[in-house]
């Protein structure tokens, strides 16, 4: 098998991944920025289906308008030149100084009304450009000192922000959505909604919720010592999975942005038997963009960036076709039966079963022998095995 993506696959890069110049704080650049349109030319040419930009990837932050639009402009005919989908856009509130204390929540309201008008301005190219799915990451939503941040105005002011903003959606009528990206922290010590759980919580709590999801990443979940598919597995189970950001991290360190599986790949594997092969009692799918935000790390030259992408794109084809292998294969089907893996879709209560029916039925209580269920066997070890046999390719 060649494991060469299709658009089918729908695989996107925001542009600030392959265009990472290899600048970090320890650092200068290691190899060129890219030109947008040559970028768009080259994720054609590999395969992959879209693209996404912070306002500030593709326009520098300041320009006049005149250069703003005619820069938008060559970028939208690249995008009609080589097929590729604009799918999403983002924006940057976290790299002018501007934002050192955050946009939405900074103490400073001169700041809040500037990144509301920045966000509000870029929700208008979104919309103009095509895109149906708008990421919020408030990077620099937060703080290092707990006496530096009133929590409860931050909230408040991070609630007031992202609702202004969706109702500008609707009162548009653009078809566009908001996807959150939780973060624990870096760059800030602590950043507000740290994970796919508090953020849940949060849109529960806006007005305008409805059109509020998340775009949970990999490595950020992961940060926080905390299991991504099941991560995404709640916020699909909450109608809230709009979009996603894969890529790859090795334990609890910085945010590493390695290609996708090169951390973790056992969670990769079950990330992508989920995303493929949805859950296995039925319910809710991931339909949106398999998107990758992750960094070409810094050694890399420019051949060696365009081979990460590509590796990728690699990554997520082996794991889906080893995922489809192992929900396909008898013995791992018959192993799921033995550890009652689709018993748990059948609800505890019967049918129609009262409260008073449960109450009267023996066989759930004083017949029930506690001890001998206790000793029953449960398979889980075996099955994993059985999973781990397909992702290493030895069944
Ligand atoms: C990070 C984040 C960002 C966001 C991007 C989109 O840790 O730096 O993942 O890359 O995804 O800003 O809003
Ligand atoms: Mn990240
Ligand atoms: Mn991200």
């Amino acid at each position: 098998m060649s494991y060469q993506p299709t658009p089918e696959d729908r695989f996107s890069f925001g542009l600030w991944t392959i265009d990472w110049s290899g600048q970090d704080q320890f650092g200068a650049a290691t190899r060129p920025r890219l030109d947008p349109v040559e970028a768009l030319r080259k994720l054609a040419e590999l395969g992959a289906w879209g693209v996404t930009f912070h306002d500030d990837d593709l326009v520098p932050f300041g320009s006049d308008a005149a250069t703003r639009d005619a820069i938008v402009r060559r970028f939208v005919a690249g995008l009609a030149d080589t097929g590729i989908v604009l799918e999403m856009v983002t924006t940057n509130t976290f790299s002018h100084p501007v934002f050192k204390d955050g946009a939405f929540t900074a103490n400073d309201r001169r700041v809040r009304r500037f990144g509301l008008r920045k966000v509000l301005r870029n929700v208008d190219l979104a919309a103009e450009l095509g895109a149906t799915t708008f990421v919020m990451w408030g990077g620099r939503e937060g703080q290092e000192y707990d006496a530096a941040k009133d929590q409860h105005a931050a909230l408040e002011r991070y609630r007031e922000g992202i609702d202004t903003v969706a109702a500008h959606i609707k009162e548009q009528g653009y078809d566009l959505r908001i996807a959150l990206e939780p973060k624990p922290n870096e760059p800030r010590g602590d950043i507000l909604l740290p994970t796919v759980g508090h953020a849940l919580a949060f849109i529960a709590q806006l007005d305008n919720g409805d059109i509020v999801g998340l775009n949970p990443e990999v490595g950020h979940e992961q940060m926080a010592v905390l299991n991504y598919t099941a991560g995404i597995a709640q916020a699909l189970w909450a109608g809230k999975l709009f979009h996603i950001d894969l890529n790859g991290q090795k334990s609890v360190k910085y945010d590493q942005d390695l290609v996708f599986g090169h951390g973790d790949l056992l969670s990769a594997f079950a990330t992508v038997d989920l995303l493929e092969n949805g859950f296995p009692g039925g319910g809710p799918t991931y339909d949106g963009p398999r998107h990758f935000d992750y960094k070409p790390s810094r050694t890399e030259g420019p051949d060696g960036v365009w081979a990460s992408a590509a590796a990728n794109m690699r990554m997520y084809l082996i794991l889906a076709e080893r995922a489809r292998a192992f929900r396909a294969d008898p013995e791992v089907q018959a192993a799921l039966e033995e550890a009652k893996v689709l018993e748990l879709a059948a609800p505890t209560l019967a049918p129609g079963e009262t409260l008073d029916a449960f109450l009267a039925d023996k066989s759930a209580w004083e017949d029930v022998d506690p001890d001998a269920l206790g000793v029953r066997e449960c398979g889980f070890v075996r099955l994993n095995q059985l999973a781990i046999d397909h992702l290493l390719g030895a069944p």
